[in-house]
């Protein structure tokens, strides 16, 4: 098996957030080099604090956490506690970890982190709002140069928005992040809301978790029962999207996935638009195409692969 692949896990779990975690986790092909917290789904410490949880639930207290921004870069924090619960991990109960989170910042980290890898020896996997992601670029741009890709799950087109009728939740906390980080001219790899409401948690999908008769599974079984109410209720399907994995499944599995490489600029300015992925799907522009947006998968193959990984742990 070639090395495995050198990765940062940027984050707010989130329900879905702990899923992609466990399955990194299960994952030899990846190297987690450390995990970043981000305030999003809800504030940084409960952020930083849920991180530290799944981790240990995966058995690898090893792993680094490192706390991040506690707010967007301009804008006030939004938060989702009534799709997450009050803490964030709504649904198992989990108890509190005995690994500590790092004292270094979040920012430091990614920054000390690339500048020390050779060109290329990292990708970025961003599961929440941008924050960290874009301080880091600011305070360190040649980092742009030697970040092999950024995996985000973020933004919307075909599919409208969640947090708004125009905007997805991560980019919508932090519109400027996400300016920066797609007019960074680092690879990017999307895997927007078109292609994460193909992945539904279906309840036959959510039991084979809970019969994968390890700890981890039944975990994710549980946070899935919760975290699918609010969006069964909104979407009326079987089961709920589940966002964050995919972007720890093009990782392993990137043939399952299609999609287009586009240009997609993000509204910064209209409050009726703010947030909003403007993506060029069809071309019509001559904006140059800045991430590989994606739009389809193989869903049974997606959940074949993270029920196959969470129950290796
Ligand atoms: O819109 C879905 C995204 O927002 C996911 O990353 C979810 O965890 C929330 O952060
Ligand atoms: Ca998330």
């Amino acid at each position: 098996m070639p090395d495995p692949r050198k990765i940062i896990i940027d984050t707010d779990p989130g329900q879905d957030d702990a899923v992609a975690i466990l399955v990194a986790l299960a994952s030899p092909e990846l190297d987690v080099l450390g995990i970043t917290a981000v305030a999003g789904n809800v504030p940084l410490e409960l952020t930083q604090l849920n991180a530290r949880k799944i981790c240990e639930l995966a058995g690898r207290p090893d792993t680094k956490v490192f706390a991040g921004a506690a707010q967007p870069i301009n804008r006030k924090l939004v938060t989702a506690e009534h799709v997450h619960g009050r803490t964030g991990l709504d649904g198992p109960t989990l108890p509190p970890p005995q690994m500590l989170v790092q004292s270094k910042h979040a920012v430091d980290f990614i920054v000390e982190t690339i500048m020390a890898s050779d060109p290329g020896e990292i990708t970025i996997c961003a599961l929440g709002p941008l924050t960290n992601i874009a301080l880091a670029l600011q305070k360190e741009p040649q980092i742009a140069k030697r970040i092999t890709e950024i995996v985000l799950m973020g933004g919307g087109f075909f599919e409208g928005g969640n947090v708004t009728p125009a905007a997805e939740f991560n980019i919508y906390v932090d519109p400027q992040a996400a300016a920066i980080v797609f007019n960074s001219g680092i690879k990017l790899t999307v895997m927007p809301l078109d292609v994460t409401h193909k992945a539904l948690t279906t309840r036959t999908r959510v039991e084979a978790f809970r019969a994968t008769g390890n700890r981890a599974g039944e975990v994710t079984a549980e946070l899935l029962d919760f975290f699918e109410r609010y969006d069964e209720t909104k979407y009326g399907t079987d089961g709920g999207p589940l966002h964050d994995p995919n972007v720890i499944v093009w990782l392993l599995e990137p043939n399952i996935y299609a999609g287009r490489q586009i240009n997609v600029e993000i509204e910064t300015s209209s409050e009726l638009t703010m947030g909003m992925t403007v993506a060029d799907w069809w071309r019509v522009s001559d904006r140059p195409a800045n991430c590989f947006f994606v739009r389809d998968l193989d869903d049974e193959r997606f959940f074949q692969i993270l029920t196959e990984r969470i129950k290796r742990l």
